[in-house]
């Protein structure tokens, strides 16, 4: 199973497996870890699963659609390596992945 990293704003960190299949936000929310509220469930509707890809990891996930890029609008303090977490479908290839989460979500 891929090894997702989560990095909470106060630099706590979990290394978590994650079955492939399910999203970096689902993945966060059954094992616990903070930061990541997803209040829609997954829909891209909330922008509540916002987070920021690690440097190195960021060009090695899918591209953005239109509708994730105009929910990180609505994110607390958006980057350029924001994305919504929801939208991230976990696979071997991520194996390593960092995130981290914002301060607070919007
Ligand atoms: S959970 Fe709502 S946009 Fe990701």
């Amino acid at each position: 199973m891929p090894k997702i990293t989560y990095i909470e704003d106060n630099g706590k960190l979990q290394a978590i497996e994650v079955s492939n299949g399910l999203s970096v936000m689902e993945g966060a929310l059954q094992n616990n870890i903070p930061g990541i509220d997803a209040d829609c469930g997954g829909s891209c509707a909330c922008a509540t699963c916002h987070v920021y890809v690690d440097e190195k990891w960021f060009n090695k996930l899918k591209i953005k659609e239109d509708s994730e890029e105009d929910m990180l609008d609505m994110a607390y303090k958006p980057t350029k390596f924001s994305r919504l977490s929801c939208q991230i479908t976990v696979e071997d290839e991520l194996n390593g992945l960092v995130v981290k989460m914002p301060l607070k979500q919007a």
